[in-house]
């Protein structure tokens, strides 16, 4: 059966658009503030080649499982699922994964929102000077004085969360995407620059290689304490984190690329679009990574330093370059549209559902969404303030880093795994091999067995692993 379904909340207009939008989605603070920190603390190297390894042969095989469903389904990911699992004759429960995407999707939102929020109010703290001649000390000391005051969070947490509802509640079509294929670009050309940056006044060599070079001893420790004596134990965790963190980065395993499938047009290569967007992806994370670590190591700041990782760096480089204050401003001006373009795709599966199932219109179905998600992130404001002791921690986690946890690392993964297993077992071969369209039949092979078999049993066993089954 060939797909002549059209979606009902509109279509891409083209193929290059699909991808753009994708893009935008994929690329964001998971690129530039979370793969640098993450990095820093899991220690480097063996952490990026693990996370490397996870984009290969887990993320680019489930990000085209995921194009094809919803292209097939073409509606939101719940009723997509619901939808392909009748046709195929198997079990209705494959709609789960839709639900488990949208909580995961709320979960995400509410911390996502936070820290684009630290964005926002970089680009007015740059703008005004408050960057010029700043040292390791006087932008660490900005950094806690920011997320030190929760209602400067509240603000700019409400501020980001308005700005993405409203693209919402207009419909894909009118949302970002214009703006996304111009400033996405832009960001990548600054990235290079701050690279270069990083090359002449950073300790580059020894920036590259922290990012590089491997040390496979570290992919099962996880050391803490200052990087001269560091404190380390045996643990699945880095392999486990790097795992989500390929989801997480790739927005995977939670619908969104799923429900921004259903908007692609019918003949469309899904392998073509799949290969550019994971590469672009990478491209920005590893490049974000540059720039930034020769700068901790010359500034003489720890790499574990944690989510603040790019707001206590950057600034010193924006500081004391020739024309900082002007391109700091534009680079927090680009990290928050980065951030916009994302946050929009973490809302969609939602409210794509409230739409085609509740029979919302989608203006409200976004500004319920976001009032959720707003509220949700009242908790993950906290985290950084009144909330951030012992007393308030769960399983030893603030809430902002229990629901990173729990959807990066947990949902996501669960969620791809799913997906895997109903394109691979739960639905006939010949949906794959009619929606991909693989001219080489030998290509078609490899993905076939890669979502059978490489995939599933990798997932699975990084997550015994991280419960320490073996
Ligand atoms: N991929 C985005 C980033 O790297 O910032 C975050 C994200 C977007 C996660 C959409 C999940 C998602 F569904």
């Amino acid at each position: 059966m060939s797909n002549q379904r059209v979606s009902m909340h509109g279509m891409w207009s083209s193929r290059t658009v699909f991808v753009m939008a994708t893009i935008g989605s994929a690329v964001g603070l998971g690129n530039i503030w979370k793969f640098p920190y993450i990095t820093g603390q899991y220690g480097g190297g063996a952490f990026v080649v693990v996370y490397l390894l996870c984009i290969a042969l887990i993320g680019i095989p489930i990000m085209m499982a995921e194009i094809l469903l919803g292209r097939r389904g073409r509606a939101s990911p719940i009723s997509t699922m619901g939808r392909l699992a009748r046709e195929e004759g198997s079990s209705p429960a494959w709609s789960l994964v839709g639900y488990s995407g949208v909580v995961a999707g709320f979960l995400i939102l509410s911390f996502y929102s936070v820290i684009a929020g630290w964005a926002l109010a970089y680009v007015f703290q740059t703008a005004g000077g408050a960057l010029n001649g700043v040292t390791g000390e006087s932008a660490a000391r900005l950094f806690g004085d920011l997320t030190g005051s929760p209602v400067q969070l509240m603000i700019w947490h409400s501020v980001f969360m308005l700005m993405t509802t409203m693209v919402v509640a207009r419909g894909v079509r009118q949302g970002l995407e214009r703006a996304v294929s111009v400033l996405m670009p832009v960001l990548f050309v600054m990235l290079l620059v701050m690279v270069g940056y990083a090359v002449v006044e950073g300790d580059f060599a020894r920036g590259f290689a922290f990012l590089f070079e491997a040390d496979f001893s570290r992919v099962f420790q996880l050391c803490t304490g200052p990087a001269a004596t560091p404190e380390c134990r045996f643990t699945g965790e880095p392999v486990l984190v790097a795992m989500g963190h390929a989801f997480f980065t790739l927005s995977l395993g939670m619908g969104a690329i799923m429900a921004y499938g259903a908007y692609v047009p019918e003949h469309a290569s899904i392998t073509g679009a799949t290969i550019t967007i994971a590469v672009a992806d990478t491209a920005v994370a590893l490049l974000a990574g540059l720039a930034i670590f020769p700068i901790v190591f010359a500034s003489g700041l720890e790499p574990a330093a944690g989510p603040g990782l790019i707001f206590q760096t950057l600034p010193i480089a924006f500081g004391n370059m020739p024309g900082g204050q002007w391109f700091g401003t534009m680079f927090f001006v680009l990290l928050v549209f980065a951030a916009w373009s994302s946050s929009i795709s973490i809302a969609e599966p939602a409210v794509a559902w409230l739409v085609d199932t509740r029979n919302w219109r989608r203006a409200p179905a976004a500004w319920l969404v976001g009032a959720l998600a707003w509220l949700l992130g009242i908790a993950s404001v906290l985290s950084f303030n009144i909330w951030s002791g012992e007393e308030y921690q769960v399983f030893g986690k603030t809430f902002f880093e229990l629901k990173d946890f729990l959807a990066s690392n947990v949902m996501l993964p669960l969620g791809g795994l799913l997906i895997a297993l109903f394109v691979g077992y739960g639905a006939a071969r010949h949906m794959a091999l009619e929606e991909l369209a693989i001219s080489r039949q030998r290509l078609f092979d490899a993905w076939w067995l890669v979502i059978r078999y490489v995939s599933p049993i990798g997932i699975a066993i990084v997550f015994l692993n991280s419960v320490g089954v073996f």
